[in-house]
């Protein structure tokens, strides 16, 4: 059997993204030029300077990604691409190349729904895992637990109200005065704080047992910070950035484990920028190993936004026949 080859594109946020895959379950090549230092500046993603930026690298990451390969497009079986969901402008760039390319070159073209990737950088990272399992989704822009019930079929269980996980994360660093980006910030400064010093809700939704909320935990936390400042009390960073942490995990630990409860399944995977969590990974680790799941993780970098994970979802979707044509269009709140 040939070995198929993704040349895969993600632009949907800021990360401008290129990888060829083998297979879908093998990086050849992984580039990624990350817009962070830019966008903190401003204390979070600017859309329009992050579209600006994209059609200035795309190029050079796309050719790097061949070269890091060791392929030219000669070799490439479909180009895939994140059009959707993301930033109207970010997610252009990637898709206007990609058919581009594509046109150029008469190859293929695939488009592929982020969360799709999010959720198949599992299959690179762990080459024994197939569906059906449980997955959790979790990013800057989504909180989603979702059924995999086979490769490109997914049924979702539960999503958030408000916020997203990655986003509270984000929002909270912001008010302790962490600045962003606020995941890694609070990852890294929890380690020094107790978990248990505030007690910050866990937020429930009656009558969808799936469903996640963080916006009410955020007002929590800047309660907690005005009534201290009103006091003229200081804050112990570290102790509310664990806390806030501590109450996001059990949110989301609750409900994935309700879901293995209840669909009978055995195996769990995490997804998206917030599955590089310490923590999070911690607590799903021991209590998937307390119920025998066996639990599912990609690497860190595989974690946030990447184009490996591209070229995974475009391998499924193009043995299972998915094409599209020079229509493709970005498609900011794509469902998947
Ligand atoms: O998946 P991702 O790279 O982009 C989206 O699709 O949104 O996720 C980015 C999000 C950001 O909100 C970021 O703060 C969060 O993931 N994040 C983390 C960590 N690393 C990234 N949150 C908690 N702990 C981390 N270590
Ligand atoms: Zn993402």
């Amino acid at each position: 059997l040939k070995d198929i080859k993704i040349l895969a594109i993600e632009s949907s946020c800021d990360e401008t993204a290129a990888a060829v895959v083998v297979n879908g379950r093998e990086a050849l090549s992984n580039v990624i030029s990350s817009q962070i230092d830019l966008h903190t500046l401003y204390g979070g993603v600017v859309p329009e300077i992050a579209s600006r930026k994209h059609i200035e690298n795309i190029n050079y990451v796309i050719e790097k990604a061949l070269r890091d390969s060791k392929c030219t497009l000669d070799d490439i079986d479909a180009i895939g691409v994140t059009y959707g969901p993301g930033l109207v402008g970010a997610l252009l760039v990637g898709v206007a190349e990609a058919k581009a390319i594509a046109f150029a070159k008469n190859i293929p073209l695939v488009g592929v729904h982020h969360i799709e990737g999010h959720i198949c950088a599992n299959y690179v990272d762990n080459k024994d895992l197939k569906p059906p399992f449980v997955c959790l989704v979790v990013s800057g822009g989504h909180t989603h637990l979702v059924v995999v019930e086979d490769y490109g079929k997914y049924r979702i269980l539960g999503k958030t109200r408000d916020d997203a996980a990655g986003e509270a994360f984000d929002k909270v660093a912001r008010a302790i005065g962490l600045g962003y980006p606020g995941g890694p910030k609070i990852d890294k400064v929890s380690q020094n704080g107790n978990p248990h010093a505030y007690e910050f809700p866990r937020a429930k939704i009656t009558g969808s047992e799936y469903d996640f909320s963080f916006s009410g935990l955020k007002s929590a936390v800047l309660n907690q910070i005005n009534l201290a400042t009103m006091k003229k009390e200081t804050i112990n960073q570290a102790d509310i950035a664990a806390s806030f942490q501590n109450s996001v995990v059990d949110s989301l630990v609750t409900r994935a484990m309700h879901a293995l409860e209840e669909t009978g399944m055995k195996k769990f995977a995490i997804a998206g920028g917030v599955a590089s969590n310490t923590a999070v990974r911690k607590a799903f680790q021991e209590e998937c190993s307390k119920r025998n799941i066996d639990f599912y993780r990609p690497s860190p970098v595989l974690c946030t936004d990447n184009a490996v994970m591209i070229g995974s979802a475009a391998y499924y979707e193009y043995i299972n026949g998915t094409r599209h044509g020079w229509d493709l269009n970005a498609i900011p709140n794509l469902k998947l």
